[in-house]
Order: structure tokens, then C-alpha cells, then sequence
């Protein structure tokens, strides 16, 4: 998601270094525009760094990309931290003195502030009739919380903590996504098959790419259950994870969660094979000799269970990670696949030593099953999760 963090200028101001880092650390890409009056609290290098985009303050800067209109238009969300006495009162006004002013003015985004000044200033008759008028506008107002304000004194002013500020602007969001009332399954990271105690046998499947999926549709209003089979990557509070480690426990794990859901995306690297028997403890070299034989059995093929007893109205989204790089040859196994497996949507990709796995980005087809590509995405594995889901709809 394209979120503009704008900045006003009170003390707060350090605080929304917070909001922008949960911003980036979810995922979204965050675009700071700051007032002077904020750069005065609040170093510019800061925000660039922790935004990782360039910090925009001047309305004459940039004129030639027009961008007091282009942010705006842009984003997804605007949200507004520290939002002072003044930039309420703008706002309320329809005033666009600065870049903040008119970007805000120039979209259809939802619009998220903080405010954060001391309890008379909040209190006051002109603060609070632009607060109502803001509010039925259908600007969301976070907070100001009560406690402890910049000097002895105490009460309602202080700007909200960053992480409900971040919350309440993705309900926001959220509750306006397309995926609203849908019930999203996903699958993600790689099953691991044991030896012995310390040993496995799997696969370099981080997760990235399940749990952006996950992350995507959670912020399109879906009501999404994660299996994770040894994530690597963090997943945030917000989304509930059943965590497995083999293929038998994710086979279990998808059954018991399939009936409820109206989609199941099996973006999980399965392994094909387990170890016949699992030693009771560590495989020992002295007693194995030069070579060491292992007899691997079969696995359930689970997203060709699943494909095969889904309901109507249920869609399956399987992936296909190929070694192959030739373009035409990885269709036509993406191809053989999808007939194979019987779901509804094949999400084909190219992985190697280097490229697919573990890593930011991501470049994919999308078949259907009568195997015609329609869809195609690449760049972040957050874009492919959005580019998946548009499908899915
Ligand atoms: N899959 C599954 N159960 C398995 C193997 C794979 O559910 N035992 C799912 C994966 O989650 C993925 C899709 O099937 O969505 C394709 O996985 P892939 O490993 O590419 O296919 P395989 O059937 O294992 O075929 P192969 O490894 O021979 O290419």
C-alpha cells in the first residue's frame, strides 16, 4: 500500500519517526511529506532513512512531475502525525498553503490524524468545531490521548502511541479493502522431514512470499489463517499462524482449516518425500560406514487433495517453483502441472541458486486451468501477493 505520512510541526514530531518505521516494516511503501514548522523537531535525514524515500516539504519543488498533485493521487492512505491546532483548523478550511495541504486536497484516500497539542489548545471551541468538522467529513481522529503533555502539565493533547496510530489507520483501510467478508487459507514456508532428532531433510523456502500473500489480503479486508511451515520471516500479531513443520502436520493442519474457507492459496514448498523411518536418536558416522542410504516414502499430494474434494464456490491457488528457465519450457510445465493438481489458478515462477527463494522480489504467471496466462507480475513479493489476490476476485 502507498501511504503519505504528513508531519506538522509540534513537538510530537519525533514520534512519527515510529509511525513511519511500522509503516515499512508492515510492508507499505511510505512517502513523508513534512512541514518547515516539523522539520524544526524532526531531522530530515531521519525520515529518509527510516522511510527509505526522499522526505518532500516545498510546494515548488518537483513542479515539472507535478507533485502537489501526484502524491496525493497516488496514495492509498493519508495518514497525519502530529496533526497541530493550525493544520486541523487548515484542513477544516479546505486551505492548501503547503505540499501537505494540497496533496491531501488532491486525493480520494482515506485520511487518518493524530492531533497532539496541550489540553487547552484541544479543548478550545475553534479546535473542536474543526474536529467535528473534519469528522463528518469522514477524516478518522486518532486519540489525542490523556497524560503527561511537553511541559508539567497534565490532560488530554498527547498525541496517541505510534502503534495505535498505525492500527487505526489499517482498520481504516481494512474496512474499506475488496476482500471484506472473505475467508483467505494460505500456506507458506517449506515442510521440513526429519531423520533424527537434529537432522532434516527440506527445502530454502523462506515464507516471503506466503506471508506477503497473507499480509496483502489481510489488508484487503480478508479474514486470513496463515499455516506456516518454518517461517523465516516475522509475521506481525495481527494475523493468526498455526505453525507445522512437516507435511503431515501442514496436511493436517489444511484440512481442518479448508471447510471454513473460501479460498486456498498453498504458496508452502512442499516436501515430496520423507525419510521411511525416523532414527530415535542422532545417526551416528561410526556405525554407517563411507556411505549412508536413506529410503524416502511418498507424501500426500495436498493441493491435489484439496483440489479434488473443494466445494463449490471454494477457489485453489497452487504455485509452481521450477528450476526451468527457458519461458516457453517453464509454461509448459506450469502447464502439465495445473492438469496434474486440478486447482483453479497455478501461480508458475523460476527459482535457482540464487534467484526465488529467500529473496525481496519475485516474477510470476498465472495460469488458469485451461492454462491460459492471465496474469503476470513482478517486482516486490508484496506487489505478486496483490497481483495474485486481483485474480483470485
Ligand atoms: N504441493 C502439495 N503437496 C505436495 C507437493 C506440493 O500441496 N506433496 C503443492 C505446493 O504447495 C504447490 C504445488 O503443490 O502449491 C506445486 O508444488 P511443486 O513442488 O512445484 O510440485 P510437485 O507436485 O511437488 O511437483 P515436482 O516437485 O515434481 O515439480
Amino acid at each position: 500500500m502507498k501511504i503519505v505520512v504528513g508531519i506538522t510541526g509540534g513537538i510530537a514530531a519525533y514520534k512519527a519517526v515510529s509511525v513511519v518505521r511500522a509503516f515499512v516494516l508492515a510492508g507499505h511503501s511510505v512517502q513523508v511529506i513534512a512541514t518547515d514548522a516539523a522539520l524544526r523537531f524532526v531531522g530530515k535525514p531521519t525520515l529518509e532513512a527510516i522511510s527509505r524515500n526522499p522526505v518532500y516539504t516545498e510546494l515548488y519543488e518537483g513542479v515539472a512531475e507535478v507533485r502537489h498533485v501526484a502524491l496525493g493521487q497516488a496514495a492509498d492512505l493519508i495518514v497525519v502525525a502530529p496533526a497541530t491546532a493550525n493544520f486541523l483548523a487548515q484542513l477544516a478550511g479546505g486551505f492548501a498553503p503547503d505540499l501537505l495541504g494540497n496533496t491531501i486536497l488532491a486525493s480520494r484516500a482515506p485520511v487518518v490524524v493524530a492531533p497532539a497539542m496541550h489540553t487547552e489548545m484541544w479543548q478550545n471551541a475553534a479546535t473542536q468545531t474543526n474536529v467535528a468538522t473534519l469528522e463528518a467529513r469522514g477524516v478518522t481522529i486518532v486519540g489525542p490521548a490523556i497524560g503527561q503533555l511537553t511541559g508539567n502539565d497534565a490532560g488530554p493533547g498527547r498525541m496517541s502511541e505510534p502503534d495505535d496510530i498505525v492500527a487505526a489507520a489499517l482498520v481504516v483501510v481494512v474496512a474499506s479493502g475488496d476482500l471484506v467478508g472473505r475467508r483467505i487459507l494460505v500456506t507458506a514456508g517449506g515442510t521440513r522431514e526429519p531423520l533424527d532428532p537434529v537432522r532434516f531433510i527440506g527445502n530454502r523456502s523462506s515464507g516471503k512470499q506466503g506471508v506477503a500473500i497473507a499480509l496483502a489480503a489481510a489488508a484487503r479486508g480478508a479474514s486470513v489463517t496463515l499455516i506456516g511451515a518454518n517461517l523465516e520471516v516475522e509475521v506481525p500479531a495481527t494475523i493468526a499462524v498455526t505453525h507445522v513443520g512437516t507435511t503431515a502436520e501442514l496436511a493436517a493442519a489444511v484440512a481442518a482449516a479448508v471447510p471454513g474457507a473460501d479460498a486456498v492459496i498453498m504458496a508452502a514448498a512442499v516436501a515430496d518425500y520423507r525419510p521411511e523411518t525416523v532414527a530415535a536418536a542422532k545417526i551416528k558416522k561410526e556405525l554407517q560406514g563411507d556411505t549412508l542410504k536413506l529410503t524416502l516414502v511418498k507424501n500426500p499430494d495436498i493441493l491435489h487433495d484439496v483440489s479434488a474434494t473443494k466445494t463449490v464456490g471454494q477457489v485453489v491457488i497452487g504455485f509452481a517453483a521450477e528450476t526451468e528457465t527457458d519461458p516457453d519450457a517453464l509454461l509448459a510445465l506450469g502447464r502439465a502441472k495445473i492438469a496434474r493438481k486440478g486447482c483453479d489458478f497455478l501461480v508458475v515462477n523460476s527459482v535457482g541458486w540464487t534467484t526465488g527463494f529467500a529473496t525481496d522480489g519475485n516474477e510470476v504467471r498465472i495460469l488458469n486451468a485451461a492454462g491460459d496466462i492471465v496474469g503476470e507480475a513482478s517486482g516486490s513479493k508484496r506487489a505478486v501477493a496483490n497481483r495474485i489476490l486481483d485474480v483470485l476476485l
